[in-house]
């Protein structure tokens, strides 16, 4: 599996740890050159290659954001096309100003990054958790103390084989419905900073 990850910050870094620790071939982008990232790429993530986000978008088969919620647009739309992507982002106020300003009310924020890259296929996960507790809390499948991850999509394939992937990287995935459900895994919503059991998580999505 190669899985590519942009976002070299605290989020992007911690999953490219959980994947590489996985068996993942892992490639990592930030926001421009390579040089930029590849001293922390090469000391926190080893075997990881650090690369452009275009070329993380080609050479990946799924890719994870790990990016400000704000700086979507700036994606590679052609570049993602036909791709699994994995939303990982959440609206921070401080980093990306007004939500309004960047996502319309009525839809989630996966949503709206769905309707920017229509011929991608995303499916929101990795958000909940803070990456410290991800990093802490990754178990093997069958451990007692395993913590769930939710997953949301309008594909019922990629929530497959990413739920694999939230599997392979230590959670139990749960999978909560379409992209719309989403929502309530956003800062503010019920769902934001859960670290429980499958058990709990999927009360949350009935
Ligand atoms: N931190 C958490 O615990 C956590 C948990 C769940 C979800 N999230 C979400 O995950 C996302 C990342 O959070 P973080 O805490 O990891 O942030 P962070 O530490 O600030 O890292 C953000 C990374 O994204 C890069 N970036 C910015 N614009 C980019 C672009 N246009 N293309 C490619 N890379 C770009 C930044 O590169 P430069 O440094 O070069 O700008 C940096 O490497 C956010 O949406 C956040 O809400 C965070």
């Amino acid at each position: 599996m190669k899985l590519g990850i942009i976002g070299a910050g605290k989020l992007g870094i911690t999953l490219a740890q959980l994947a590489l620790k996985a068996g993942y071939e892992v490639a990592v982008s930030g926001s421009g050159d390579t040089q930029k990232i590849a001293l922390s790429v090469k000391v926190l993530t080893p075997g990881a290659i650090a690369m452009t986000t275009k070329d993380v978008a080609q050479w990946a088969e799924v890719i994870i954001l790990a990016i400000p919620l704000g700086k979507f647009r700036q994606l590679p739309v052609e570049s993602l096309k036909g791709k699994i992507v994995i939303d990982a982002t959440n609206h921070w106020p401080e980093v990306d100003g007004p939500r309004e300003e960047i996502i319309p009310e009525t839809l989630s924020s996966s949503e709206a990054i769905q309707q920017f890259l229509p011929e991608s296929r995303v499916v929101k996960a990795f958000s909940h958790m803070g990456y410290h507790e991800l990093r802490d809390w990754a178990r093997p499948a069958g451990s007692d103390e395993r913590k769930a991850l939710a997953l949301a999509s309008d594909s019922n394939q990629a929530t497959t084989n990413v739920a694999a992937i939230v599997s392979d990287l230590g959670f139990e995935p749960v999978i909560l419905g379409s992209l719309s459900h989403g929502r309530i895994l956003e800062p503010g919503q019920q769902g934001f900073g859960l670290v429980t059991s499958a058990t709990k998580l999927k009360e949350l999505g009935n």
